[in-house]
């Protein structure tokens, strides 16, 4: 069914100088650009607003050379292009013919019906076989951080695997509400992706698809093949577009070739895969046995991450250590290299990050690298390990007892004033690091029972009240954090304060309420790590104040998370938050680009662990264990760590696929898993 009616461009007139619109599925529009044919935005009558493709408007990196569709091609180490731009106006289906590089035809066509069907056929018109060793298509889905406002109503997470002939792009309304527009790979294959024009952490950038990236990467996935196609011969690569009510539609719509029971498992407990064919792996420690008809068990005791084959479909599972393994890795590490031993006491007792490459502590005076802030999470780390009886309270006292020393000298004042590092400057007041401090001094009291340590909690905490603004944002562990202090206080007989700050969470909570989409920016425009904390505060609002709004805006910003991460089956990215910006601030080889897995995405089964009653689920509860799992394997065996693996093929142009060598801020991960246990999640 095909329908270039005026019809729907009336209906659609409020969308722009639309030219001709195309229908497909049932609410499904497509918009071609009105001087070609260039596929311009896909559209959902019911979901007005939703922008399915970055607009030229609100983003303004997008420009017509990443049109959807539009490509590069790599074949006999020649590369070309070629742009929808080129075509006639209002021709929907093509057949579109181009030659990006002599001897080589590309043929598009497209149809429409319940679903949209783009085929690509590269056509080898020499006399001699092509080897083409790139090929990469861009899909521009409107994966933007303008601002929650803009971002709930209009953008969408463009969730991508591409696992050969198991490839998919899930490109869900940021809202976590009405349709996902779902692309299918039906025919050939995605061995990888790449991002282009990403440079800032609002801009995701353009998503390209790729056959094959072996020109430019040829290790990334697991390894990038030749395309060889012979005189005469050609490869195709078919997709379909449809609009999908829910996650489940999709995922049953993509033909799954194999069923995980999950992706990552602690070391020597089992991984079904149910498939018609017998998995492999390039990894002499992964064990692969039949378990059944069409079913096999996967396997190891070491820890790390493993490529899995099955025919032409490619992705990997996990096998990990437990919690308390981990956590003796990383103190053992930590205390023997993450620490400046040269310079002048009490610098020398501060924790900062460690190139594994180069095996040197790095020293520097920048935010995101130097020995406050996000580092704050070693102590805290040592700290709640040395009080569940894991580490040695003999190894790690004296360690933080100098480290005390350290931060009271150079990261906080008397008032209870912070700062983001030594070098840093006086006074750089940051609400996360207050938020930090609370904790590490309210575990300290907790520990230790001196209760100097809880008025240095307390300090810090009015101190952030203080300072205008600090406490408006929702912060990454806010309101956990106040409530442990809270239930400390009350044990210290100290309620008015308790009070006082229980107040705060119910004001802030009352506030960002009202704001509906409308929220504050953070560090970044708009996140996980702005809305997660949101979901924390208002269902603990909703616990303090028994108040039934806060049960339903809790239930409503939860889809907005979950909206942020997706099903992909890969250990590296099934539930994990999207994140595209952490590698450039935190890491050494400072790419801008997505982030798998990534320790604030734990951020999210912390939310799901601390919903009310009413809306915990076992599946959410499983999910967040998942995420939990998937996300040491940014630890290593040797209790060396990174702080982000660079996920796509390549980023800007630049190859990426590879693990950061800085060990850096990934402890939260242990301090998130750790201080869940309380609510019912296992260590390992
Ligand atoms: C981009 O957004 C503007 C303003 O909302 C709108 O007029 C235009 O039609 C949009 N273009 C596309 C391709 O979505
Ligand atoms: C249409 O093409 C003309 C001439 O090539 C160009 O000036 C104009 O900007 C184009 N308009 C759009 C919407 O692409
Ligand atoms: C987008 O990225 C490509 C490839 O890196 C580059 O050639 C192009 O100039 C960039 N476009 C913009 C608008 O920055
Ligand atoms: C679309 O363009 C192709 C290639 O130029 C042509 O064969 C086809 O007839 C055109 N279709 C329409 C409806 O104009
Ligand atoms: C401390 O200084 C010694 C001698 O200069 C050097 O070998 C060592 O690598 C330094 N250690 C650290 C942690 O900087
Ligand atoms: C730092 O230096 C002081 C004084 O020399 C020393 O007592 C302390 O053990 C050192 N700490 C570390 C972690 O090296
Ligand atoms: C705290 O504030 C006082 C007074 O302004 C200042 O002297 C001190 O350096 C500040 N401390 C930090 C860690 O910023
Ligand atoms: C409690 O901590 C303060 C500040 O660190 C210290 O001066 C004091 O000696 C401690 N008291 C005890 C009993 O350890
Ligand atoms: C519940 O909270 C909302 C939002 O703050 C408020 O408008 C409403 O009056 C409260 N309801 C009760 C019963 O307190």
């Amino acid at each position: 069914m095909l329908l270039p009616t005026s019809v729907l461009c009336i209906l659609l007139a409020a969308v722009g100088q639309a030219s001709d619109v195309y229908q497909f599925s049932s609410s499904g529009r497509v918009q071609l650009d009105s001087n070609s044919s260039v596929i311009v935005q896909f559209l959902n009558t019911k979901d007005h607003a939703r922008h399915f493709l970055l607009n030229e408007t609100a983003a303004s990196y997008h420009s017509p050379a990443n049109s959807w569709g539009a490509g590069t091609v790599v074949a006999n180490d020649n590369t070309g292009t070629w742009n929808f731009h080129s075509t006639e106006a209002n021709n929907f289906t093509g057949p579109f013919r181009f030659t990006p590089v002599d001897g080589l035809d590309l043929h598009v066509r497209r149809s429409a019906g319940d679903v949209l069907t783009e085929t690509y056929i590269f056509e080898n018109t020499s006399p001699k076989p092509v080897e083409v060793t790139g090929i990469r298509i861009n899909t521009p889905f409107n994966d933007l951080y303008d601002g929650a406002a803009y971002s709930l109503a209009t953008a969408v997470t463009g969730h991508v695997f591409t696992g050969g002939a198991w490839a998919w792009v899930f490109a869900a309304p940021m809202s976590g509400k009405e349709e996902s527009l779902g692309l299918i790979l039906r025919k050939g294959h995605l061995w990888s992706y790449s991002i282009e024009n990403t440079t800032s952490s609002n801009i995701r950038g353009h998503i390209l698809l790729q056959p094959t990236d072996k020109s430019r990467n040829a290790e990334a996935f697991g390894g990038q093949p030749s395309i060889w196609i012979e005189p005469g011969e050609s490869y195709t690569l078919e997709w379909d577009i449809a609009l999908y009510a829910n996650q489940e539609d999709f995922l049953k719509a993509t033909h799954a070739p194999a069923k995980f029971s999950r992706f990552s498992a602690p070391v020597h407990e089992p991984i079904f895969v149910e498939s018609d064919i017998r998995p492999t792996s390039p990894s002499p420690d992964l064990e692969i046995r039949r378990a059944g008809h069409g079913r096999y068990m996967l396997k190891s005791g070491t820890h790390g991450a493993y490529q899995v084959d099955i025919g032409n479909i490619r992705t990997e599972v996990s096998f990990n250590y437990d919690l308390k393994t981990v956590v003796n890795l990383r103190a053992q590490y930590v205390l023997d290299r993450q620490r400046p031993i040269n310079l002048t006491y009490p610098l020398n007792a501060s924790f900062v990050p460690y190139n594994t490459e180069t095996e040197a502590p790095l020293v520097k005076p920048w935010s995101d690298k130097g020995d406050g802030s996000e580092r704050l999470a070693i102590p805290t780390m040592l700290q709640l390990g040395a009080m569940k009886g894991w580490l040695k309270k003999e190894t790690v006292l004296p360690a933080l007892d100098q480290w005390v020393d350290f931060a009271s000298t150079y990261l906080f004042g008397p008032q209870g004033n912070t700062t983001r590092c030594s070098g840093c400057g006086r006074n750089n007041n940051r609400p996360y690091d207050a938020i930090w401090f609370v904790g590490f001094f309210n575990d300290r009291y907790v520990w230790l029972g001196n209760e100097s340590d809880l008025d240095t909690a307390v300090r810090i905490l009015n101190y952030a009240y203080e300072i205008e603004s600090t406490t408006d944002v929702p912060m990454i562990l806010y309101s956990q954090t106040v409530l442990d202090l809270c239930e400390t206080l009350e044990t210290a007989g100290r309620q008015d304060e308790s009070s006082y700050f229980k107040q705060q969470l119910i004001t802030l909570a009352d506030k960002l309420v009202a704001a509906g989409q409308g929220l504050p920016p953070s560090e970044v425009s708009y996140e996980q790590a702005i809305v997660e904390p949101l979901v924390e505060l208002v269902a603990d609002v909703y616990r303090l104040t028994n108040n039934d709004t806060f049960l339903q805006a809790t239930k409503d910003r939860l889809d907005w998370l979950l909206a942020l991460s997706g099903p992909q089956p890969h250990a590296r990215q099934y539930q994990i938050a999207m994140r595209h910006w952490d590698d450039y601030w935190f890491g050494e080889r400072g790419q801008f680009g997505d982030v798998y897995p990534h320790y604030w995405s734990a951020l999210t089964s912390q939310a799901l662990l601390r919903l009310p009653q009413e809306l915990r689920t076992r599946r959410g509860d499983g999910i967040a264990l998942d995420i939990l799992r998937s996300n040491m394997l940014n630890f290593f065996h040797d209790g060396s760590a990174t702080c982000a693996f660079v996920f796509p093929s390549a980023l800007n142009g630049e190859p990426a696929w590879a693990n950061d060598p800085l060990a850096n801020d990934q402890d939260w991960l242990l301090v998130i898993w750790m201080r869940a246990l309380k609510w019912g999640v296992p260590p390992h």
